[in-house]
């Protein structure tokens, strides 16, 4: 069967990648990207306008492109959910309520959500964070993600709608900008490093947290979406991690590439006490198991494609 496959919120810093790996294994015009404005460069293929809280609006996506699979990617992140509590709330889950009832309604085979590390809480292992422990997250984001995880396993019980999400660390991407995280920070040094030689940091030099270069995080979710169904024991979403770093390590593997980079930090940011209730480690052992997820990009090696592609990135826009 030929495959219709929506992404809504498609502008952001994951769905600008993820709609270019699906239209380049499923052809362009399969893959229709949506986002509640234009993005900044048009992309080849179909693009609509779409509010994911606009319900009737988003069952007209549904009845014109009948999807096979839908990746719902819009949602407010950590640091901006903070300073607009019910907003986030109400879009993280309305948008994915509203998904969730038309993928049943519509027939769709496959939805994709993603959830994050922001589940866990103070209460939770900080290293080597199981997949099942303790969660008392502490930010409407990481509220918004753990219900969320909930309401995809029971769709997938009671509706046996097939959802398959994974809990993003830290996604590190030249790409498309960051929209209001607390890994961003993981982002922003590089292009400072690269456009003054100087970061200041707003967490502090020792914390730290799990990330993933930005292909790898793809490569995965694609595996995950291609896997048998049967091979997945877990339909609320999937612990996955790259390599765990600091500020502090980050900065010395950037001077590997900029001798002259040097870095500050700022104290008594809110996004510090955020990063500090999350894991500084994962343990992803269920994705590897299920569904032989392995990342291939450590500390060193994200450091060097983040500079290379950035640079040339900045040099042409
Ligand atoms: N990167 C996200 C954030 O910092 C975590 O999922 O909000």
């Amino acid at each position: 069967m030929e495959e219709s496959i929506i992404i809504i919120g498609s502008n952001g810093q994951i769905g600008t990648e993820l709609a270019t790996a699906l239209r380049l294994k499923y052809g362009e015009s399969r893959v229709v990207t949506s986002d509640i404005r234009q993005p900044i460069t048009a992309s080849p293929g179909p693009f609509e306008i779409v509010n994911v809280l606009d319900k009737e609006a988003l069952q007209s996506l549904f009845e014109k492109y009948r999807p096979t699979q839908v990746y719902l990617l819009a949602a407010v992140l950590s640091a901006v959910g903070e300073q607009q509590p019910k907003m986030a709330w109400d879009l993280n889950m309305t948008g994915l309520l509203n998904v969730l009832d038309l993928s049943v309604e519509y027939g769709v085979n496959k939805v994709f959500w993603p959830s994050s590390i922001a589940v866990f809480g103070p209460h939770s292992p900080k290293e080597e964070t199981p997949q099942y422990c303790v969660m008392d997250p502490n930010t409407v984001y990481g509220l918004s993600k753990q219900a969320g995880e909930r309401w995809c396993e029971y769709y997938f019980n009671k509706y046996g709608l097939d959802v398959r999400s994974i809990r993003y660390p830290g996604l590190i991407s030249w790409k498309a900008a960051p929209g209001g995280g607390t890994t961003d920070y993981a982002i922003h040094i590089f292009h400072e490093a690269l456009r003054k030689g100087s970061y200041t940091c707003f967490l502090s030099a020792d914390t730290r947290l799990p990330m993933l270069y930005m292909e790898d995080a793809i490569r995965g979710t694609l595996q995950l979406m291609d896997a048998p169904s049967e091979k997945l024991t877990i339909r609320s979403s999937y612990n996955l991690t790259g390599p765990s770093f600091t500020p502090s390590d980050l900065s010395e593997a950037i001077k590997q590439h900029i001798p002259e980079f040097s870095i500050d930090y700022a104290e008594n940011d809110p996004r510090q006490a955020i990063a500090d209730g999350w894991p500084s480690s994962i343990n992803d052992e269920y994705a590897r198991n299920d569904w032989g997820w392995k990342p291939q990009f450590d500390l060193a090696a994200l450091t060097a494609e983040m500079i290379s592609n950035l640079k040339q990135h900045l040099e042409t826009t």
